[in-house]
């Protein structure tokens, strides 16, 4: 059975995407098949992965309220071997106001989701900095959610509002979801400010926050532009290794058998 993951926080720029990314690959290349999908109009994962946006006409969204199939749009990393991608474009802003009249509206991920489900290990999702109905829709269809909280002032801001639509989420559409885990991004050891926040938060959150901590790390800020994931991008730098390490506990935490 596939498990699917969402990586979400409506904070802008806490690490969602370069998290989806890196820890997609990560998954990948422990040779778990794996699915990463874009859920944000913004398509930073999309591009992240060496798509050109533009040239993207069908997304997650044409699955969710046309009868596009989903096996029909899956793109193959040209790269890493293992990983997939369904790709967002800028249209998927639009589909938020489209699908207000649509039965049943906030199932239509996990839907266009099922037919795929079990060719995968692992589906992560890159949720967009909001609470909206695509988020919703994500947090509906996923089995989990990973929340990265970067290691900066206000870290905690906003975070008690993602945890109560969780709750909602719980009670009313997705009784199943549960929380894989807080993960704590870019991590500044030189930076009284970030040990702190890392203590906070571990006080706050105990046994939820993940061990792998992810240090602020060039090389996963420059990976983007050229296409790749850190780990094709320098694969012993720090960033790339502490992803492979956040793959290796989750995968370890949902006694997945680890690389053959
Ligand atoms: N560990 C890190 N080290 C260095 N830079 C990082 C790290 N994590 C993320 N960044 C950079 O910080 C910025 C925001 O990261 P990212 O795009 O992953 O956040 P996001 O939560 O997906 O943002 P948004 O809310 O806009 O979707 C990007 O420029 C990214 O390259
Ligand atoms: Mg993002």
């Amino acid at each position: 059975m596939g498990k699917i993951i969402a990586v979400a926080n409506q904070k802008g720029g806490v690490g969602k995407t370069t998290t989806a990314i890196n820890l997609a690959a990560s998954l990948a290349a422990l040779e778990y098949r794996t699915l990463l999908v874009d859920a944000d109009p913004q398509a930073n994962a999309t591009s992240g992965l060496g798509f050109d946006p533009a040239s993207i006409t069908t997304s997650i969204y044409e699955c969710m309220v046309e009868d596009v199939k989903i096996q029909d749009i899956v793109l193959n990393s040209p790269n890493v071997e293992f990983l997939d991608l369904i790709p967002s474009h800028i249209d998927l802003v639009g589909a938020e106001v489209e699908m207000i009249n649509v039965p049943n509206r906030e199932e239509k991920m996990r839907e266009a989701l099922a037919p795929i489900k079990d060719v995968y290990d692992f589906i992560i999702i890159d949720c967009s900095p909001s609470l909206g109905l695509i988020t919703v829709n994500s947090l509906t269809a996923a089995d989990s959610v990973v929340i990265p909280v970067q290691c900066e002032y206000f870290a905690l801001e906003g975070l008690g509002k993602l945890l109560n639509t969780i709750k909602i989420i719980q009670s009313r559409l997705n009784p199943e979801l549960s929380i894989e885990g807080i993960l704590l991004t870019m991590y500044d050891v030189r930076l009284r400010l970030s040990n702190q926040v890392v203590e906070e938060v571990k006080t706050h959150f105990q046994q939820m926050v993940f061990d792998t901590i992810i240090p602020r790390n060039v090389k996963l800020s420059e990976s983007p532009s050229f296409g790749i994931p850190a780990i094709l991008h320098d694969a012993e730098s720090k960033g790339a290794m502490s992803y492979l390490n956040l793959a290796r506990e989750i995968a370890e935490k949902n006694s997945v058998a680890l690389a053959k």
